[in-house]
């Protein structure tokens, strides 16, 4: 089962970032080259009959298996980008963290208005993040077709906070 082979290529590193936090290290997936087209292949499968015009990833892990999956579907990868990154015009999300605000970005011409945008990230803990993307996405105009983890994390309640943006949410391995 695929969520049994993610779970034993995740490692846990205890109090990393800060203490107290059990940080879910994805770089062995990365390593395992058949592994990671089986979850490339479970994201195409499980999205079957799903319009996706486009697929968002968010920096940084979000790329890994966004560009992958877009690539596999057949449909343009468009950077989500912390501030400052992207080169062209931009639209701009704020977003509330723990302490503080963090900044979001896309390009204006990442999709046309009515695009149906999936939305990957490679972990879904509060929702946060890709709360933001779907609010920066629906802001320019696209329609949110759903979202795709490789992890949640079930304990912090993120498919709760996103569910009313879509309820076509896909998580391979939760804990
Ligand atoms: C992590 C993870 C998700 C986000 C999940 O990214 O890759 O993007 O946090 O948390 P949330 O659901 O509570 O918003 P991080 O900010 O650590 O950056 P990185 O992807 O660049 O490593
Ligand atoms: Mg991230």
């Amino acid at each position: 089962m695929i969520a049994q082979k993610i779970k034993q290529a995740i490692r846990d590193i205890p109090d990393f970032p800060k203490p107290g936090v059990v940080f879910k290290d994805i770089t062995p997936i990365l390593k395992d080259a058949e592994l990671c087209s089986v979850i490339t292949d479970a994201f195409v499968e499980q999205l079957k009959g799903k319009h996706i015009d486009a697929v968002a990833g968010v920096e940084s892990r979000g790329f890994l298996f966004g560009l992958t999956l877009a690539n596999k579907l057949g449909v343009p990868f468009v950077p989500v980008r912390k501030a400052g990154k992207l080169p062209f015009a931009v639209k701009q999300k704020v977003y509330d963290l723990e302490y503080g605000t963090a900044t979001i970005e896309l390009h204006t011409d990442a999709f046309e208005p009515g695009a149906r945008i999936l939305i990957h990230d490679d972990l879904l803990a509060t929702g946060g993040t890709v709360s933001a993307a779907s609010e920066l996405i629906q802001e320019m105009g696209g329609k949110v077709a759903g979202f795709t983890f490789v992890v949640g994390l079930g304990f912090l309640n993120g498919r709760e906070r996103i569910a009313s943006v879509s309820d076509n949410i896909i998580v391979l391995a939760e804990y």
